[in-house]
């Protein structure tokens, strides 16, 4: 098989890009009819999902399933999950269903505020800052005032700003950092956009506001960015219910499984390498959220792990405690979310998801998916401190080597049974469909 290298494949029409990769390879007929198989069959659906990216010659589906039963602030929610890991929806669902007969989740929204950063480099003396901030200011809002009196209307906009200079980074290098609430929209474009026009205006202050001495006419504006770092849209969920509920985990006595997770959260929060792993289970409900909702679930990820590491040392977002004889298992994490823009209400499945929610707002939406994230790291880490996960993961590895191998239905009846008390790998499943 050989690469040719092709200019304007861009330009190309959806056909000819697939007619050309697929000569690319050696089953050439195949891969064509593979990536035309999963074309939708209605035209203008494909159309809007060919219009989220470029070159696109197919979709990819993923897993789209539910979680029923998530009781969160005395309501109750199914909430979506587009996720392809075996046993993390089961996971989830069965977190949801303890919780609901004993408390439900709690949430709540510590703050929403977004930021943006504008990086230049100026050749002024930093202690003039103080002087000339405040015109700069005003111009920096008058002249983004036109992309920013809609937000504005919705109860957004720009809530405030600094002027930083930060000389280990280089000696002349000074930062625009400022701060967004963007409402019900994650606000990267919105952000963005006012970025870029600030950027835009601080070249033209330095070369034409009157008080500038001529030292202090040069700007090079290095670029102008939102942060998917917020850590002041914060967001926390919470379960809490008396140690003696717990009795009956997994036939384990309340305080035992209590005591034994609450060890296993304290080791997620001082040792890193357990750290990743925990925080991973936790992305595992709350990326699935994100994407079912069309969010941005590498921003939230990066954000969240960012969050994590925030002491200077990556540790575990979830943290636990018994007090007084009660449990109680918590996660605060900061994530940028939207219920309106971007995805969220083009793609007809995101679209769905927001409706199976009851259309939340962002901040609802942020609590749903705390809590999700919860259920999920609750669920995990009560396998991993009783039965260990491979018990659950296995009846869906079994099946997909079950799948992969062509077996019929009495196969897979069969090798339920044979299989439910010996350990699964494929060349076990095979020799047993051989024999
Ligand atoms: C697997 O996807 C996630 C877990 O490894 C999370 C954890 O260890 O806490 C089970």
């Amino acid at each position: 098989m050989s690469r040719t290298v092709i200019n304007g494949f861009s330009k190309l029409t959806k056909d000819e890009k697939v007619a050309w990769v697929a000569a690319q390879m050696d089953e050439q007929a195949s891969a064509r009819q593979i990536l035309k198989d999963f074309w939708h069959p209605d035209p203008e659906v494909q159309r809007v999902l060919d219009g989220f990216s470029e070159n696109t010659l197919s979709n990819f589906p993923m897993p789209f399933g539910v979680v029923p039963n998530m009781l969160i602030n005395g309501k109750l929610y199914t909430v979506p999950m587009v996720i392809e890991e075996s046993s993390v929806v089961a996971a989830a669902s069965a977190s949801a269903k303890f919780w609901l007969d004993n408390g439900g989740f709690r949430a709540e929204v510590t703050d929403t505020i977004k930021l943006g950063q504008v990086h230049f480099r100026w050749s002024g003396a930093a202690a003039r800052r103080d002087q000339l901030f405040g015109g700069l200011q005003q111009r920096l809002l008058a002249e983004a005032a036109y992309l920013t009196e809609n937000m504005e209307k919705r109860g957004g906009g720009i809530l405030g700003m600094e002027w930083l200079h930060l000389p280990d980074i280089a000696p002349d290098y000074y930062q625009l950092l400022v701060r967004f609430e963007t409402c019900n929209s994650m606000g990267a474009n919105f952000i963005n956009s006012v970025l870029e026009q600030m950027a835009s205006t601080l070249g033209d202050w330095a070369a034409n506001e009157p008080g500038l001495q001529t030292s202090e006419r040069s700007v090079e504006v290095i670029m102008a960015i939102l942060s998917n770092y917020t850590p002041e849209c914060l967001v926390k969920a919470w379960v809490s219910c008396p140690v003696e509920d717990l009795n009956g985990i997994c036939g384990e006595g309340g305080y035992n499984f209590a005591r034994r997770f609450e060890l296993a959260v304290r080791i997620a929060a001082g040792d890193p390498y357990r750290a990743v792993t925990h925080n991973k289970g936790i992305f595992n409900g709350i990326d699935a959220l994100v994407l079912a909702t069309g969010n941005d679930f590498r921003a939230v990820e990066a954000c969240g792990h960012a969050y994590a590491a925030r002491s200077g040392r990556y540790a575990s977002l979830s943290s636990c405690s018994i007090e007084d004889g009660l449990f109680t298992f918590s996660l605060e994490l900061p994530m940028a979310l939207g219920t309106v823009g971007g995805l969220t209400r083009l793609h007809p499945l995101a679209k769905l998801s927001l409706a199976l929610l009851d259309n939340p707002d962002a901040r609802e939406l942020m609590q749903i998916t705390a809590a999700i994230g919860l259920a999920q790291n609750f669920a995990a880490v009560r396998s991993l401190v009783t039965t260990g996960i491979q018990q659950g993961h296995m009846k869906m590895h079994l099946q997909n080597i079950l799948n992969h191998l062509g077996a019929t239905a009495e196969q897979h009846a069969a090798a339920r049974d044979y299989f439910s008390d010996k350990v699964v790998s494929f060349s076990a499943v095979r020799s047993f469909l051989e024999k």
